[in-house]
């Protein structure tokens, strides 16, 4: 009923009001600490009614990521895959539409303004993007056979990524930190959705208990032969390439479409806003490995590798 639902409106108010709290890593944003992770205050809403309310369907797929891992790059990936029998790369949306806007974030636009959307597509698959970890993931998600695909990085070059992100070209979310600042915050796991180990080790686990469920990719890996990944990611998601679409060179058409360099040189990712107040060219900048030897003192360096190392050892799981 509908007093039922006040009663939990109410609930869910209160609760976010006791939550422990710290400052977030853009400008003037919070995190609250939010079954034991770093939530953004501003999505936490969104995230309550998600939980309740999400029904999965079994040819659901879900991207889930740590922020600045590569989430916009396999967003555009994923999309190409699942509709190249509908796009060749000279029609493709992706030319006209930011990759977020294609694949949509569950917390950030779907569930914005905690409203239950409705998420009936003309042809499934659904393709949606999270960054909310793997146990706060509501339940049905689990058992049913949607899969997810995991993308996460080197938390050094994540710190750099995110530490551009956070102050390029925008002096309206410019916060006052330095980078010792940032890497400080990161080693107390106190970023949004954070802290990253826990967060990495969730959908870690998961994928080696249940290998068709979950796919763990690393950015890095899939810098290195992106072919070999999109081929990977086909199989997994259950849209595996044909040999004739091999023989005809497909897989490499769609690395090379969804490639930074491509991405980043259209003009709807050189201009224009996908929320409020992130413009879509802070998604695209130098898609590089190690970037964090031209920003990193060797002292942060020692210092991020020890937590690291710490907090990732015996899991199997290094960078
Ligand atoms: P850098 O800041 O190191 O360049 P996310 O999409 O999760 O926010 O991550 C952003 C990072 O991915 C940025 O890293 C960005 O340049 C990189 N990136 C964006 N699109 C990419 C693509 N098509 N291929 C490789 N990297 C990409």
């Amino acid at each position: 009923s509908n007093e039922h639902e006040c009663d939990h409106q109410h609930d869910d108010d209160q609760l976010q009001l006791q939550l422990p709290k710290t400052k977030g890593w853009l400008g003037s944003s919070a995190l609250s600490l939010y079954q034991g992770f770093w939530c953004p205050s501003r999505v936490l809403p969104n995230i309550m009614v998600f939980q309740k309310h999400f029904q999965p369907h079994n040819q659901d797929i879900i991207l889930a990521s740590t922020p600045k891992s590569g989430t916009t790059w396999l967003k555009a990936l994923l999309f190409s895959i699942v509709n190249r029998a509908r796009y060749t790369p000279s029609n493709t949306p992706l030319l006209t539409s930011n990759p977020h806007q294609l694949l949509p974030f569950l917390e950030f636009t779907l569930y914005a303004d905690a409203k239950a959307p409705n998420l009936t597509v003309a042809t499934p698959p659904r393709l949606f993007s999270t960054h909310i970890p793997y146990a706060s993931l509501p339940e049905s998600i689990k058992c049913s056979e949607c899969r997810i695909v995991y993308i996460c990085r080197n938390p050094i070059d994540v710190i750099v990524s995110f530490w551009h992100f956070a102050t390029r070209d925008h002096p309206e979310r410019c916060s006052l930190w330095t980078m010792e600042d940032y890497v400080e915050k990161f080693c107390k796991g106190e970023q949004g959705f954070g802290p990253f180990w826990d967060h990495m080790l969730g959908y870690w686990k998961e994928s080696l208990v249940k290998p068709e469920k979950v796919l763990f990719l690393k950015y890095e890996e899939m810098k290195e032969d992106t072919a070999a990944h999109v081929k990977r990611i086909a199989e997994f998601i259950r849209f595996p390439f044909s040999e004739e679409e091999e023989s005809k060179g497909v897989v490499g058409e769609i690395s090379e479409l969804c490639s930074l360099g491509t991405l980043r040189d259209l003009e709807v990712n050189k201009s224009g806003k996908f929320m409020p107040n992130f413009d879509n060219k802070s998604y695209f900048r130098k898609g590089e490995v190690g970037d964090w030897v031209n920003h990193l003192s060797s002292s942060m360096v020692e210092r991020i590798n020890k937590v690291i190392e710490e907090k990732l050892s015996g899991s199997g799981l290094a960078f």
